[in-house]
């Protein structure tokens, strides 16, 4: 059996790619040797991983602009080149996708590549509409423990997020009641870009738009450096989800590796006024996430573009974590960025006595390297992956129903288990976003 052939047999199958006995396949072709991977987006985020894929088989690049898929091609001579995504992954040989294109291609990309039994790395956000993420974890938990998926919020691998998850677990502040996460990073536009000049050759702005309802070219969608481009797009609601996607999907990372997967029973948003092309600068939004088996309900809070949580203590300015989570218990205040912790126990008896701190041996281990962890993981899908499709896929179906009663303007009544708003039909309109024809988000 070719190489590929048996990766594929091993993901329908759920065979564990380590327990292939050894001599049935060595050498170049060793299940446990190199990945064939597709890297679509060769420039810009795309480039962040050039280095990590160099031990594997780059044997397909994507880029809907050829300049960029050419500088991917630089680094990755032997790879085959295409313009659209649906092509590249029609390619036989590909065992894993690498994706960083634009959001709104996120859960398309993610969808076809489980549908084909593909591992995939999808750049954060995950999707951009709840129904999107819905669809991404439905078609991941078919295929869990036979691919591997993660999404790229690599400061997870940060050792803080262990340690803020130990401590709140662990009692530090008594019981949990309210976890919170900011980022105050504010890009203000007035709506989509009025239509200028025509795409250059190298572009296929067509493809680009994809899926979404088109919209003029504008040279502005394509003014930002390598990395940061998505800035110039990401705020559009037809392209983006703004803040929530961007450095929301790793600032709200810190609360979700604490209070664990869930879904909210309520949520409630306001903000500025709404615009129908940009999603808000300034909005805030609070679930009630639903009791697990170690914590009671608790409050779940957003807030971006100027709106922040009240400090516990007048000494402490929030403000001055640009991105940061706090968690409020019975006994105390735990303060975090993404690498550094501030503890403020609370009350008479603030003396931690109620505390048991975890001996040495029992701390979390550190994650390691994040992309590595997933390159583990897809040539051995029993491992876990710290940003699978489902604790992602949970976090972004929350942040983006805030959106929602954002944009509804009432408090919404939630059932995670069909994903239907219960008490406003307007916002159920709201959970799905319309494609273009010719788009399939799950083929
Ligand atoms: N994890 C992180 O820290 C981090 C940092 C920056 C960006 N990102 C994410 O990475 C993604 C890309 O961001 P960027 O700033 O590099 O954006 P970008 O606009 O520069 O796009 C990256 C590359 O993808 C290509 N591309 C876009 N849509 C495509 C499509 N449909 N098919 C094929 N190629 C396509 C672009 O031409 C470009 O070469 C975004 O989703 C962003 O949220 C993540």
């Amino acid at each position: 059996m070719k190489r590929r052939d048996f990766l594929k047999t091993a993901a329908t199958t759920g065979t564990g790619l380590l327990i292939v006995p050894s001599g049935v396949l060595s050498g170049a072709n060793a299940p446990s040797n190199k990945l064939n991977i597709a890297l679509i987006g060769t420039w810009g985020r795309g480039e962040a991983h050039f280095k990590d894929l160099e031990g594997e088989n780059v044997v397909a690049l994507c880029d809907v602009n050829e300049e960029h898929l050419e500088f991917g091609a630089k680094r990755f001579p032997n790879a085959k080149k295409y313009v659209d995504w649906r092509k590249c992954l029609d390619q036989k040989d590909i065992d894993a996708v690498v994706c960083c294109t634009a959001d709104h291609t996120h859960a398309f990309i993610a969808n076809w590549c489980l549908n084909r039994n593909l591992h995939c790395y999808m750049e954060k956000p995950l999707a951009i509409s709840v129904e999107e993420a819905r669809i991404v974890r439905t078609n991941w938990a078919k295929k869990k423990g036979k691919l591997a998926t993660q999404v790229g919020m690599q400061r997870h691998e940060h050792p803080n997020f262990n340690r803020i998850q130990e401590l709140v677990r662990d009692g530090a502040i008594g019981e949990l009641k309210d976890a919170y996460a900011w980022g105050n990073r504010q890009i203000p536009r007035p709506g989509y870009l009025p239509a200028q000049g025509e795409p250059p050759a190298h572009l296929h702005y067509d493809l680009w738009v994809g899926p979404s309802p088109f919209h003029p070219y504008n040279p502005g969608y394509f003014s930002g450096g390598p990395g940061a481009n998505c800035l110039q797009w990401n705020m559009y609601w037809d392209f983006g989800t703004g803040q929530i996607g961007d450095m929301g999907s790793h600032t709200m990372d810190l609360v979700w590796n604490v209070v664990g997967n869930g879904l909210p029973t309520t949520m409630e948003a306001s903000g500025e006024p709404f615009n129908p092309d940009v999603t808000p600068v300034r909005m805030e939004s609070h679930a009630m996430l639903p009791a697990n088996d170690w914590r009671g309900e608790i409050g779940v809070h957003w807030y971006q573009g100027g709106a922040m949580p009240r400090t516990p203590r007048d000494w402490v300015d929030l403000n001055k974590i640009g991105h940061g989570a706090m968690f409020k218990g019975t006994k105390g205040y735990l303060i975090t960025d993404f690498t550094s912790r501030l503890l403020i126990p609370f009350g008479d008896n603030a003396d931690m006595s109620y505390y048991d701190r975890r001996p040495k041996d029992k701390m979390l281990p550190d994650l390691g390297h994040f992309q590595t962890q997933w390159i583990n993981a897809c040539k051995n899908p029993s491992l876990p992956t710290a940003c699978d499709f489902e604790y992602s896929g949970t976090m972004i179906e929350t942040m983006v129903l805030g959106l929602v009663a954002y944009r509804v303007g009432k408090k919404l009544d939630y059932d995670g288990a069909t994903g239907k708003v219960k008490n406003c039909p307007e916002a159920n309109e709201l959970l799905s976003r319309k494609y273009r024809e010719g788009w399939t988000i799950n083929g």
